[in-house]
């Protein structure tokens, strides 16, 4: 198959990461026989320092003519002092919403070989770590009204949470969905005894389970989840969440399955084109120091290679090739712990290449 792939390395670890992907896409390539044209494109940081502007029309035009999208990272202490609208981080948000990418898969799971690095206890790790957030991402406050005024003599700053029902009924659908394919339950996660979007949230997604009689629906406030994500994970099959308890819940979930380097996400709407990026940042704190963990990322460009090109066994060669190294030992910084080999960001992508 004859694949297009807008590329962005972003900022931070971003090109560190991505470079060890790309090992990757040209392994299944060449084994799989399809031709992969990456178009490499800037957004963010990496833009404003070529351009000036963070999201340059180019990379959207390129974004939206292509089969799907690899992103690193963007974002760092140095574009701190841009205009909000200029930020590296609203760059992000910018490619979402143009290219209508409202539902966000985030899994967590406990890689067996990854269990020391879990800083839950043992007994709650044994029952096992394996659930997916669906995160709503193109609307709720992230994309509501962003204000600053003056008032009274004092600065007052505020940021509209808003919620339509087609909204709400888009990403439950994807929850449900993706449920049915899984453990087929869903807990939908809100803050419906406070906040007004929260009580549309829960009433539109009773409405739309009455089409999902096989999957179990159940309710849950957003501090609650954060609580009995630690204490019980296992009880969890699928987390529908608005976009920012979605963010939060989900860098928690990233950190109950050892480190946030190895989660991977998929955003995508209404066509198979997809966005594909690791659930971390830019780590600044890291950058150049070839210490990232670029697992996440690779597990991203598997799961481009499930929701966006649906090729099922490319996608497993990848995540079993992933497996392996970990099972021979190798982790890097992030994921150290007794007995095991650590190696930096190039050594891991090229072992996990080789194994391809
Ligand atoms: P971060 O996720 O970049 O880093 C948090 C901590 O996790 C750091 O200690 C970092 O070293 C570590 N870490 C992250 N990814 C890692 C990896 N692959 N391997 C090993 N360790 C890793 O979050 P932070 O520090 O809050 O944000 C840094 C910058 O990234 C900010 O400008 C922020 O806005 C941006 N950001 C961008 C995102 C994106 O592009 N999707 C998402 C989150 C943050
Ligand atoms: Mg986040």
């Amino acid at each position: 198959m004859n694949k297009k792939i807008a590329v962005i390395k972003g900022d931070g670890i971003g090109p560190e990461i991505i470079e060890e992907s790309v090992k990757v896409l040209k392994k299944i390539e060449d084994k799989f026989g399809h031709s992969f044209e990456l178009i490499y494109v800037d957004a963010g940081g990496a833009a404003i320092d070529k351009c000036g502007k963070a999201l340059p029309q180019e990379t959207i035009d390129v974004c939206l003519a292509s089969d799907s999208v690899l992103l690193g990272a963007v974002g760092g202490p140095k574009y701190d002092s841009q205009p909000a609208e200029n930020r590296p981080e609203r760059a992000l948000l910018g490619i979402r919403s143009l290219l209508g990418l409202y539902a966000n898969l985030r899994p967590a799971k406990l890689f067996d070989q990854l269990r020391d690095a879990s800083p839950l206890r043992e007994e709650i790790v044994d029952a096992g770590i394996d659930f997916m957030v669906v995160r709503e991402l193109t609307g709720g406050v992230y994309f509501g009204d962003h204000v600053t005024e003056e008032k009274d003599g004092e600065a007052v700053a505020y940021d509209v949470m808003k919620y339509s029902e087609s909204e709400v009924k888009r990403i439950a659908k994807v929850a449900f969905d993706t449920a049915r394919l899984r453990g087929k339950k869903v807990c939908s996660v809100d803050k419906a005894n406070v906040l007004d979007s929260s009580k549309l949230w829960r009433k539109v997604v009773v409405e739309v389970a009455k089409d999902y009689p096989d999957v179990e629906l159940s309710h849950m406030y957003v501090d609650n989840a954060a609580m009995q994500l630690c204490k019980n994970p296992a009880q969890f099959d699928v987390i529908l969440t608005e976009n920012m308890f979605g963010d939060i819940l989900s860098d928690e979930a990233s950190m109950i399955t050892g480190t946030i380097g190895t989660i991977p996400s998929a955003s995508f709407g209404d066509s198979t084109r997809g966005m594909y990026e690791p659930i971390h940042g830019s780590a600044p704190d890291i950058a150049g120091m070839d210490m990232a963990n670029p697992i996440g990322t690779i597990l991203s460009v598997a799961m481009m290679m499930k929701y966006s090109f649906h090729m099922e066994n490319e996608a497993k060669v990848i995540e079993e090739a992933v497996g392996k190294v970990l099972d021979q030992g190798y982790r890097t910084k992030d994921m150290e712990s007794a007995n095991t080999t650590v190696i930096g960001c190039k050594e891991m992508g090229d072992r996990i290449a080789e194994l391809i």
